[in-house]
């Protein structure tokens, strides 16, 4: 007997041909899951050529690394390769049936690209955001069928986190949730269906957990007395580690969601505004630096 909320399998969609809108870090990542564990061709598009083509290096550097690891034969490493296509022209994603977006966090340009791509695709293809804690509802609130709308949340480094967090709305049909459920069990992922709050699950907690660590950064501790306070405790990785990793200005925007929706629960730090607007990555090797730039 299948739990209360879960959907009834049998109603997913087959998936043969994916596609992803945005060729960024998270987009890249995922748009190689597609193509490693689905089999299936897997489209990327992004708004230049020169984005594309630096999703696509990543795409083929990690490939690189599998076979280089023997986690991939030659074979496999050659096919998954020549599954995945890039290019500028969202005419080509007519005739896919999964179309998942990682464009820039914000509810306008999501909006905007699912406006776009919603006259291209069949009816009855899914359309997936990828957002980390907009309101899936009101991203596809002008979609014309609405019932193909799905959240599907990925966490980074996408290879390696084990979890999806499907979000519904009031719209999602069934079909949509089970061809969801089915595709994430299918990138060999578990899935969780959560509601369409902000933050969903999994971003409110880290909201806190990053915001506190920004508020004692603010506070006048420095970044790494924070991470090394925090590492005995069983955290994978410290909080500005965690931030680096999801990249800056990600976390500055997951803050700003979280702030808006409940500003008496969460903190709205000036240093990780200041810091996401470095301009330079601050990849981990760089903390160092950026408790220069905080002080
Ligand atoms: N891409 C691909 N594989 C990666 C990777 C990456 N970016 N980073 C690590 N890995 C792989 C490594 O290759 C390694 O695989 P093998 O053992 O098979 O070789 C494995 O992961 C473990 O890596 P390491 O041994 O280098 O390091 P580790 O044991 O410290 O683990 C970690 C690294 C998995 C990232 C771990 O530190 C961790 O779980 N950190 C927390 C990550 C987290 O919380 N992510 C959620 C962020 S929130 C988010 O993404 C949502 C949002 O909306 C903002």
């Amino acid at each position: 007997k299948r739990p209360a909320g879960a959907p009834d399998r049998e109603l997913a969609q087959p998936v043969k041909k994916v596609g992803v809108i945005g060729a960024g870090l998270m987009a890249s990542q995922f748009a190689l899951l597609f193509a490693r564990k689905l089999r299936v061709p897997v489209l990327i598009t992004d708004l230049d050529q020169s984005r594309v083509d630096k999703g696509l290096a990543y795409i083929h550097g990690e490939i690189e690394k599998m076979y280089e690891k023997g986690r991939l034969s030659h074979d496999d490493a050659n096919q998954i390769k020549a599954l995945v296509s890039g290019t500028t022209d969202k005419k080509l994603y007519a005739d896919c049936d999964w179309v998942i977006e990682a464009v820039f966090e914000e509810l306008g340009v999501k909006q905007q690209v699912f406006a776009e791509i919603e006259p291209i695709i069949s009816e009855t293809a899914v359309l997936a955001t990828n957002t980390s804690s907009l309101s899936v509802e009101e991203i596809g609130a002008n979609l014309k069928n609405p019932e193909r709308l799905v959240g599907f949340h990925f966490f980074n480094p996408v290879a390696v986190m084990p979890l999806i967090e499907v979000v519904k709305v009031d719209t999602t049909s069934d079909e949509t949730l089970a061809t969801a459920m089915t595709v994430a069990k299918k990138l060999g992922k578990s899935a969780v269906i959560t509601a369409d709050r902000p933050g969903f699950v999994v971003n409110r907690l880290l909201a806190k957990v990053m915001g506190e660590a920004a508020r004692a950064l603010d506070e006048g501790t420095s970044m790494p007395v924070v991470e090394r306070a925090l590492a005995p405790i069983g955290l994978p990785m410290g909080p500005f580690e965690l931030i680096d990793l999801v990249g800056w200005k990600v976390a500055a925007h997951v803050q700003d969601t979280m702030v808006a929706a409940f500003p008496e629960r969460f903190y709205a730090s000036p240093n990780l505004h200041a810091l996401a607007d470095v301009s330079e990555p601050l990849v981990k090797s760089k903390l160092g630096k950026v408790e220069d730039l905080s002080k």
